[in-house]
Formats: C-alpha cells, structure tokens, sequence
C-alpha cells in the first residue's frame, strides 16, 4: 500500500468561517467593508497596535497601493533584497521605479542592512524589508538609514504576522507594511492581503486609492453628500465573504500559532543532529527576534543535494518546495543589468534552500513520516 502523500500546504477550517459566512450574506453585504472587514481592521489594528489596517485583495495589491501613496514614479529607485517574491518590487515597478537589488545576510536571509547604504543615490525613493520566514530585518539600522536618507521604509510582513523584533510587532516599524493571508499564510482566506499604516498622513488617502480613487468611504461616514472621482486607484477591497472567513481564522490566533509552534519546534529538534552530520543549516532566528512559525526551511550542502532530496522525499510522496530564485538573475531583473556575483549570498542560498510540508493540520504522525525521510538521506 502507497502511503497517503503529505503535501506542502494545505489550508484548514478553524471554526466560524462558514457560520460567519451566512451572517455576511443575511446581512445583505457581501461586497467590501462590511461588517467582517471592519472587525478584521480592529482585530489587526488593536492586536498589533497600528494606527490604521485595511484588507485588500491581496499583499501585492497592498504593495501596489504602498506604491501608489510614496508617490512612484519613472525614475525613482526601490531598494529590495534579491532573496523575495516578484511582488515586493513589482509593485512599484508597474509605477515606473528602478528596481536595486541588495544582497541577504547568510543568517536570517533578510536583506543586509551593511550594504544597503552604497545602494542609495538621490533618486532613492523607497527601502522594502521583506521579513523572510517572519524573522525580523534588522529595522533599527534600516529605520535609521532610511531617515538619515529621507526614504521611505516599507515593511513586506507576507510571512510575519504576531512577529516580534525587539518587542515590537514587525508591521509597525516602517511607514506602510504589508501582510498576506494568501492560502499559504498562518492566517489565510484563500487570497487576500492588508496595508497597515503607522503614518497617519496616509490614512485617507488610502481609503481613496482602495475604493477606486473615490472619497467613497467619506461619502458612507455622511462627511461629503455625493462620492467621486478624486485620485487615482483601484479596486483593491476583498468581498465581506473573504473578510468573514479570516476574521473566523484571527479568533482562532493562539490555536494556530500554538500548533505551528509545535510543529516548528518538532522539525527543528528532530533534525538537528542529522543536520550537523550532513552540513545542513537549519532556521537561525536571533534573540531579539520572536518568530510567527511561519515556515520550516533547511540550506542543504549543494544544490545537487537539494534536488536529490526533494526527488528522495517525492519518492515518498512528500512535497518539498524551493523558492526564491534570485530577482536580480530574473528575466525582469536582467532588464536593470542583473549579473551573476551580484548578490553572491542569495545566489548560494536560492540554490541550496528547501522548505518542509507546514500547514495547521500537519500531526505529529505525518511529520514523523517527513523526519525519518530525511534522516535516512545522505547529503554525501
Ligand atoms: C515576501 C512576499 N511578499 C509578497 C507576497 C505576495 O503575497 P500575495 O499572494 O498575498 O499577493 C508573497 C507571497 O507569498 C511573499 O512571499
């Protein structure tokens, strides 16, 4: 008998989503801001202690707005580490930016705050800190550079939701962060995403730029008799339906995150002692840094050694994924002049990095099955 094939992700039911469904639709609102998507907005902007959340359909979609409320525009410069997903810097791209590709620490694979600095020219707009697996950048030293500067810091917390840097919620440290809840994500509604605004100069427009460049939110709060056209935007609110399905995950948030813990914690304890044999790095998360248990990645010795054992776990019918391959090595990244050696750490890493199964629902039973797996693998 084949054993039953553990994938890489899967999303899980929590409790309410469909209960809240049904209010959505007996409330007669299933399109945007409805009551679910106001009590999302509380629950970020109280949880995490953010000025202002707005869901949106998506973190790119909430990237996109960041964009559109620095001002982008052809010309202007966005620095972004190698190591993330396209949307981190084509949001800003589609506004007309330069994208500059910073290299990773070999630690916590975020971006190097050391080599950020000879990045910058006056054309500099905007620093994205893209919080890899949920760990922290190093935002004191980035905050710091980016007001010596006069950029902008925009925080990319797609996998960092309830982390912590130095006590503090990432999320909060730069003028606009953005967070996913993409089926992948603790947290998730299928697709979906929030801009969280620390900068109160911000918030209004927002509102505009969300609802299709209309002042449609002052319109429903009786503060203008008549809505309009007023700047530009998009349609970037996800349906009440999307909102009623992640607020039944948020009041779910110790549960989830106390059994992503465990899971973490399993990984990371029952491959520690293969991993020093094999000269496999597991997740480094420094001590100033709490992390949401986002994810379970390994560095393997080489990249032949990370294929052969993702075919080797395959053979088991255990999904194992990798992911970035370098920006600056893209067919985009090229256009801005992306050469090999640009960004020596990412290149290594994106070669050798391998992400295990991680979702909600993962038992100790599947993940003995991926353990021993693994352990019986020889990176020789
Ligand atoms: C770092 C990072 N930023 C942005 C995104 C885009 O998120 P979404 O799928 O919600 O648009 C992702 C996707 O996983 C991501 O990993």
């Amino acid at each position: 008998m084949t054993a039953k094939p553990i994938p890489f992700n899967r999303a899980s039911l929590v409790g309410n989503e469909f209960k809240y469904i049904s209010q959505a639709l007996e409330i007669g609102h299933i399109s945007g801001d409805g009551r679910f998507t106001s009590q999302c907005h509380q629950f970020l902007e109280n949880e995490l202690g953010v000025g202002k959340a707005l869901l949106t359909t998506s973190c790119t979609h909430a990237l996109e707005m960041a964009a559109l409320l620095l001002d982008i525009q052809s010309g202007d410069e966005v620095i972004v580490s190698s190591f993330t997903f396209v949307s981190s810097i084509n949001a800003f791209v589609l506004r007309g930016a330069r994208p500059v590709f910073c290299d990773i620490r070999a630690d916590t694979l975020n971006i190097d705050e050391v080599k950020l600095e000879s990045l910058i020219t006056p054309r500099t707009k905007a620093i994205i800190a893209v919080h890899y697996a949920g760990v922290g950048c190093e935002m004191g030293r980035i905050l710091e550079i980016g007001a010596q500067h006069n950029i902008a810091v925009v925080e990319d917390n797609a996998h960092g939701l309830f982390g912590k840097f130095r006590g503090k919620y990432l999320g909060t440290f730069g003028c606009l962060a953005t967070q996913s809840f993409h089926e992948t994500k603790n947290f998730t509604c299928g697709e979906g995403g929030a801009l969280l605004m620390n900068d109160p100069r911000y918030f209004e427009r927002a509102e505009i730029i969300r609802e299709k460049g209309t002042n449609r939110n002052r319109f429903f709060r009786g503060q203008v008799d008549k809505y309009t056209w007023v700047d530009l935007g998009s349609s970037y609110l996800p349906s009440d339906v999307l909102a009623a399905f992640l607020f039944a995950q948020f009041e779910h948030r110790d549960q989830i995150q106390a059994q992503r813990r465990r899971i973490w914690n399993y990984y990371n304890e029952n491959l520690a002692e293969w991993a020093v044999k094999n000269g496999v790095r597991l997740p480094f998360v420094p001590g100033h840094c709490e992390q949401p248990w986002h994810m379970f990645y390994m560095l393997m010795p080489s990249l032949q050694a990370r294929q052969r054992l993702i075919a080797h776990l395959k053979a088991q019918e255990i999904l194992s994924v990798f992911h970035y391959l370098p920006l600056h090595l893209s067919e985009m990244g090229k256009r801005w002049s992306g050469k090999e050696g640009q960004c020596g750490v990412t290149e290594s890493v994106s070669d050798r990095v391998l992400r295990l199964p991680f979702y909600n629902e993962l038992n100790e039973d599947l993940q003995a099955r991926v353990v021993s797996a693994i352990v019986e693998f020889d990176c020789a």
